[in-house]
Order: C-alpha cells, then structure tokens, then sequence
C-alpha cells in the first residue's frame, strides 16, 4: 500500500491538505493523526470495514475496543445508550477537550468492531487543533487507537509513526511531538462510582477534584498481570522493547549500588539504563538516558516511549529501569514501564 505522508503545523494549518485526509476518513480509509497524547491511527468509527482496517493496519487483537474521537458533544449523541448525566457533564466540562477518555453505555450505532462487542463505547474529545479540524471536515467521528504495531512503544513523534506504520495506512499526517506523549486517561462511567481503567494525561488527583475522593476508584488490575481484565487493553504485551527490561524499586541507594553490579558484572557491555538527571551520572559503562527529573515526572512520562524507542536503536540487551514514584503523572508513567516490563520488578 502506498502511504501518502503531509507534513502539517498546527500553529498554521493548510486546509487544502487536511481537506485530503478527511475525504480519505470519508472514503473509509485509514489516516494517521497527531493528538496531544500520542499520534492515533483513525478511520470511520461508524464503519465497520473502515475500522477492520485498523486491526489490520496495527496487527491488533480484535477484543481489544477502540477510543472514539468526536469533535463535538453532538457528535456523541447517536453513539450513547442514555443522555449525558450530570457526573459526565461536570467531567466534560472539567477535562474536553482533552486526555480523559470516557466509557459510557452504547447505542446499537457504534460498530461491534469498534466496541469489541462489549455493551459500552470509549470516547474523548482530543485537545489538538489537527485532530479537531479534521474529525471537523470529515463529520464522522474517527475512531483511533496509538498508531504503533501492536506490542511497541505508542509514538510520539513523526519518525515513530513512519517506522511503524508507512506502506500500512493511506495518509501519516506528519507534526510536532506529542505535548503530553502518553495516551488519555481511560475512566468507565457506565458504573456508579468512576473506575480509572488506564492511568493517563488526566492525574487520579486532578478527577478527585471534580468527583470528590469517594466518586472515583483506581482498578486494582492496573498493577498485575491479569486473565480477566475489565478493559480487554489491560491483559496485552504492550510497549515492550526489544532488550529484557527490569524495573528496580527501592531506596535510591539501593537501587544506584544494585545497577552498578549489574554493569559490573556485564560481559557483553550492552547494557542500558533508564534514570533520572539526579542519577544519570552514576552509571559508567553502560548507555544511559535519563527521562528527566523526578520532580518533574510529567516530563518523564512524556519522554517515556520515545526513550525506549531509543534504546531499540542503540540495541541493547538489558535495560535496568529506576523506579519513579507513582504520584499525579508518575502513576501513568510507572504504570506504562511496568507494562513494558511485562511486570519484571526487582525489590531491592
Ligand atoms: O490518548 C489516547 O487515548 C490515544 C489517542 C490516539 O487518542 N489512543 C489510545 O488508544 O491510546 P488505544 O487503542 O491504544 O487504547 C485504548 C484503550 C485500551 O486499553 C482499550 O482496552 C480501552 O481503551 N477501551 C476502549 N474501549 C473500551 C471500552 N468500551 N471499555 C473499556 N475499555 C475500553
Ligand atoms: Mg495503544
């Protein structure tokens, strides 16, 4: 397949060139978008055989459902069983557009495809002027999962995406980095008291604000290994690099003198290490990124995918990862490396 890529700026948009892949959303081909979380590979979520393509495209697992992007809260109405209660309401107006994914009861509309069969849908509104345009000029709401191969890092910058998906879709539409650069927060309101599916770009904290301590629950499967996930997302390999990956958690002291005998004892030299500026000067001989400061983790979760997008190219064989504190985005952030970790923890 033949992948036209268009370079687009968001701060000056050329209209002509969106007007081409919206009309390719229309046609019922496949598009892949820049958003503030992680550039999402879009199709006609009211389509069933736009949609089968991004199975396709990404070599997804068909239960796992799709996030569906809309532009407008007129745009949800044919999508919901029942109209917006005032919890939704009150989120809508707190976090759109923006990284809060919403589950809400379904109508018959939404494509089995996209919904996995279950009897809810997944939607959000994306907080980038891109997306927002395009889900605009092409009048469907375009259903998007990260536009990585199935199992890899979601991508966050162009060059990601092309790696990844060129010769697999029809258009890339190819701009900045992604500013938050881990995917939305998933939170199922089809239940009385909100459960966060998937920690993301809106903070455990930042929900409590609006639905009060009591109104919102973390699902305690978000740090195991589980059969029987409540979303089907949660029981895939995902984000892994190709080296081994161990996280190691425990005093920092600990963790600096566990990594330098790791090192030490290496034969092979090809060994990576994932840490923070405060800590990056302590492991010689070994490739060391650091995803910044762990006073600032919202920029380390924003560096995640990226870095160990980077650690491929260098082809390491093991990568030893610190463990950040899983506070506000530190949550979402410990919550995908442990994922990429396939939950290998040290305790040290
Ligand atoms: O930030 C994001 O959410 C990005 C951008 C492109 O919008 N999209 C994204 O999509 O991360 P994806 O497909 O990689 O992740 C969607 C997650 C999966 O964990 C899936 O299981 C869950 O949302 N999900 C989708 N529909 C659901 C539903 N009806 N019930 C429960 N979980 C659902
Ligand atoms: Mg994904």
């Amino acid at each position: 397949m033949n992948t036209e890529i268009v370079e687009l700026n968001e701060q000056n948009i050329d209209i002509e060139k969106l007007k081409r892949a919206a009309k390719i959303i229309v046609n019922l081909g496949t598009v892949v978008l820049p958003t503030e979380t992680v550039y999402g590979l879009g199709a006609n979520a009211l389509s069933s055989m736009a949609v089968k393509k991004i199975f396709l495209a990404k070599g997804r697992p068909v239960d796992n459902p799709l996030i569906v992007h809309v532009c407008s809260i007129e745009m949800m109405g044919d999508l919901l069983q029942d109209p917006l209660d005032l919890r939704a309401k009150k989120l809508i107006e707190a976090f759109w557009p923006g990284p809060l994914t919403l589950v809400f009861k379904r109508s018959d509309k939404v494509p089995l495809e996209v919904c996995a069969n279950l009897d809810t849908v997944a939607i959000r509104m994306p907080d980038h002027p891109i997306a927002l345009k395009l889900i605009e000029l092409a009048n469907v709401p375009i259903a998007a999962p990260s536009a990585n191969v199935s199992g890899k890092p979601s991508p966050t910058m162009a060059q990601h995406v092309i790696q990844d998906m060129d010769g697999r879709v029809d258009m890339i539409i190819s701009a900045d980095r992604s500013r938050i650069g881990v995917e939305s927060t998933v939170l199922d309101i089809s239940l009385p008291v909100a459960l966060i599916l998937r920690p993301g770009g809106v903070t455990l904290e930042q929900l409590q604000k609006v639905l009060g301590k009591e109104g919102v629950s973390l699902d305690n499967m978000i740090n195991d290994v589980v059969d029987k996930p409540r979303s089907p997302g949660m029981k895939y390999t995902h984000y892994a690099p190709n080296a081994t990956l161990q996280i190691v958690r425990g005093d920092k002291e600990n963790i600096i003198s566990y990594i330098k005998g790791k090192i030490y004892e290496s034969v092979s030299g090809f060994i990576g290490v994932l840490c923070s500026d405060e800590t990056k000067s302590e492991y010689q001989g070994a490739h060391v990124i650091s995803i910044g400061s762990v006073h600032r983790l919202e920029q380390g979760a924003s560096n995640l995918f990226a870095v160990l997008r980077e650690f491929d190219q260098i082809g390491v064989d093991v990568i030893y990862a610190e463990a950040f504190g899983e506070d506000e985005m530190g949550l979402a952030l410990m919550n995908r490396l442990k994922k990429a970790a396939g939950f290998n923890i040290v305790d040290v």
